[in-house]
């Protein structure tokens, strides 16, 4: 693997700063995230130039197992928090606040997101929804944390929205789309999270917002893309949403990985000895020459 990060126009050395994603929109350069939940898949991100990593609740189902992101815990986020950040040095590394940890009250909210910064090590973190979030997010930033807005698809109340289903497809509820993330705006979230919207609404919104917008499922209009990992390197066996696209087959090179080593446990071909340890030959002839004595007593 390189240990040179390819280089483009936005490019800065060390951590990428915060400011620099308003800059990034104004240029037109596409900011570029992807999820993360270890240190050697936060590191590979980093290693291939991805400017922002969410350690996403999307963890509960594609890491985890589960059927929704609804039960995964502050403290899930927190443990995957600190391993990404042990491996991307350059990315800005945000720590999705789970659902059950932010809709309180703003104290339940900014005390949760101080611990994913404090003890996480996280930038920033990102919220759900419009409505009583956007309070929560304008309590979050005014306690010194960035904040990052979804709004669309938020999984965390899917039951609410009827399911995993694209948001924003009538003239009103597009409004309403829009609306809320300008008062997240207004509320100082340095981006937002556009998820499974139609692309003219993304682009409505991308046009009406002056801080970045990140879209998945939400056209190729928005300032940026975010993918979650398992999906985009067909690591998960589960159902994929349609804007997925799978840049490797990591799950079938594994399964392929795997079996071959069966096959060769089995037959006998692995261990060769390469891959065995030797002792000087004279220990082994003394230790050899014990076991026997030991065998004939
Ligand atoms: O949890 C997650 O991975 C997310 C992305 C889909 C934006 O929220």
């Amino acid at each position: 693997m390189t240990d040179k990060p390819p280089r483009y126009a936005s490019w800065t050395a060390g951590k990428l700063p915060l400011p620099e994603l308003a800059e990034m929109k104004r240029r037109g350069d596409k900011i570029v995230m992807l999820t993360a939940y270890d240190a050697p898949s936060g590191r590979l991100a980093d290693a291939a130039g991805v400017d922002l990593i969410l350690v996403g609740d999307s963890s509960g189902m594609v890491v985890h197992g589960r059927e929704s992101t609804v039960p995964v815990t502050l403290d899930e986020i927190l443990f995957m928090t600190q391993w990404v950040t042990r491996g991307a040095k350059r990315p800005l590394v945000i720590a999705d606040m789970p659902f059950g940890s932010y809709e309180t009250s703003n104290e339940q909210a900014v005390a949760n997101a101080i611990r994913l910064v404090k003890e996480g090590g996280a930038d920033a973190v990102k919220l759900e929804r419009g409505g009583t979030s956007v309070a929560r997010a304008h309590a979050i930033v005014e306690a010194g944390v960035p904040v990052m807005g979804h709004v669309g698809l938020t999984p965390q109340t899917a039951t609410v929205l009827g399911g995993f289903k694209a948001q924003g497809r009538t003239a009103d509820r597009a409004q309403q789309l829009i609306q809320d993330a300008l008062e997240l705006q207004a509320a100082g979230c340095f981006a937002i999270v556009l998820e499974a919207v139609p692309a003219a609404v993304a682009r409505a919104a991308t046009r009406a917002l002056a801080v970045p917008t990140i879209g998945i499922g939400a056209g190729g209009d928005t300032d940026g893309q975010v993918l979650v990992w398992h999906d985009m390197l067909g690591y998960y066996e589960g159902h994929a949403p349609r804007f997925v696209k799978r840049y490797a087959e990591i799950g079938d090179a594994i399964v392929d990985a795997l079996g071959r080593y069966a096959e060769e446990v089995r037959s006998g071909a692995f261990p060769e000895a390469q891959h065995t340890y030797a002792m000087p030959e004279e220990e082994r002839a003394a230790f050899e020459g014990a076991t026997d004595s030991q065998r004939s007593r």
